[in-house]
């Protein structure tokens, strides 16, 4: 368990070069595994989540070189074997080995990803996907045992909702598959489309990305170097202009295009901060108090990001007048309403909706985040409130946001790490 404390009241101020996407290169490193030769990533985040999947990898018999944010994955010598419950529970993306390791040996066996703080998060869409791509699946005492005779075979896959993880796992899966699959229902967020560009430099062949129906021809692994930068992270970036938002400050974010961010930035400019845009970069200025929401709801891109939701509803808590915000992806993720209340926000949450009455100041105090982005905003809540705030559960933070502690430092906030 880790903690930090924070001396709120401090106005962030500064300009940097945001990290490299989480939700982007976990999918690909799992992608990395379908390459029978080397992949060299740059931009790596250095986050939990990347070191739990890099040592999946490398417990399949794929040599790893790290050096910087720089990646070196060989996967020439991979080979199947089940994978241990201890490392796969580690992270929900685990799962999305599944794909790779059928579509590369015809075979996978890993453990169920439980659920989580933020809903029950089953992954019944991958699996009925498979199934439709030929694959014979076996659950039961919390794993996985998935098995296809031959090659798996390409087909029309519908998808229920447009799931992240299931657009992800099928994509990966059909790239082994004999003949064509058409993804109906796919999801449309920017971490598909990069995943996409890193399957076609690996061979695939592959269109529609980016809107719901994808379609992929399968094709056999090649050896030919592949080099590859991941993406700015969108999701850091708004948590942290939503850091900036709440504390009065003014920053400018460098390497993150505005256009993976349109509905959070729309949400922003009518809560009255400033933004000026570049092909990549934001830099925003807040005023010196935020306005309320009327509402808001999050819902699959390109509309609000559930994973900024925790973010705008502590803005949410000390803008002027009344707010409203509708959580339409994920079941639980309100707990932390009750953890901004401990710090003075008049939130009341019925089923899917917060209705927030914005308050002059939140009081400092002890708040536990529960997840990786409720943690974060919690941080941001602390920043902005009055007096000294502790926040527990960092390590959940740390899963996600590279040196989230030295970047607040350098502006301007007075944060300190506890670890007990
Ligand atoms: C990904 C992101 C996560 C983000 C989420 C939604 C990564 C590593 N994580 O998660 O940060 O919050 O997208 O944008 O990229 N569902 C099912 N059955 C399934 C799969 C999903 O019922 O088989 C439901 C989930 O419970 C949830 C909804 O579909 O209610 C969306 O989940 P999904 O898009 O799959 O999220 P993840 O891929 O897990």
């Amino acid at each position: 368990m880790s903690g930090i404390e924070i001396e709120g009241g401090c106005r962030l101020a500064g300009e940097w070069e945001i990290q490299g996407s989480k939700n982007a290169v976990l999918p690909v490193l799992a992608a990395a595994l379908l390459h029978a030769g080397v992949t060299v990533l740059t931009r790596v985040p250095d986050i939990a989540d990347v070191r739990a999947s890099v040592e999946i990898l490398e417990f399949l018999g794929v040599k790893t070189k790290q050096w910087g944010h720089t990646l070196w994955v060989d996967a020439s010598q991979a080979a199947p074997r089940k994978i241990p419950r201890q490392m796969g529970e580690r992270m929900r993306s685990s799962v999305l080995f599944l794909g790779p390791l059928l579509a590369r040996f015809g075979q996978a066996s890993l453990p169920f990803p439980g659920g989580c703080a933020i809903g029950r998060r089953p992954v019944d869409y991958h699996l009925a996907g498979l199934r439709r791509l030929g694959v014979r699946l076996e659950e039961g005492g919390g794993e996985i045992q998935a098995e296809a005779e031959g090659r798996l075979s390409g087909g029309v896959v519908e998808l229920p909702y447009p799931s992240v993880g299931a657009t992800e796992q099928l994509l990966l899966a059909a790239c082994g598959a004999q003949g064509r699959t058409e993804l109906r229902g796919a999801a449309q967020e920017p971490e598909i489309v990069t995943l996409c560009r890193y399957l076609r430099r690996a061979g695939a062949e592959i269109s529609g990305e980016g809107t719901p129906v994808i379609r992929v021809e399968g094709f056999c692994p090649s050896r030919q170097e592949i080099r590859f930068r991941i993406p700015g992270d969108r999701i850091a970036a708004g948590t942290y202009l939503a850091m900036a938002a709440m504390t009065g400050g003014r920053v400018h974010i460098r390497g993150i295009s505005p256009s993976h961010l349109w509905a959070p930035l729309c949400a922003f400019r009518r809560m009255g901060c400033q933004l000026r845009l570049l092909p990549e970069g934001i830099s925003l200025w807040a005023p010196s108090r935020l306005s309320a929401l009327p509402f808001l709801a999050t819902a699959p891109y390109p509309a609000f990001p559930t994973d900024l939701q925790s973010s705008f509803l502590a803005m949410m808590a000390v803008a002027k007048g009344e707010s409203c915000l509708e959580e339409n992806v994920f079941e639980s993720r309100f707990s932390m309403a009750g953890q901004l209340n401990r710090m003075g926000a008049q939130i009341q949450v019925q089923g899917r909706r917060a209705r927030c009455l914005g308050v002059e100041r939140l009081q400092g105090g002890r708040v536990w985040g529960t997840d990786l982005r409720s943690g974060a905003a919690l941080v941001g809540a602390a920043l902005a409130a009055e007096g000294t705030s502790r926040v527990e559960g960092f390590e959940h933070v740390e899963r996600g946001y590279q040196g989230m502690l030295p970047l607040l430092e350098s502006l301007g906030a007075k944060v300190r790490k506890i670890t007990e």
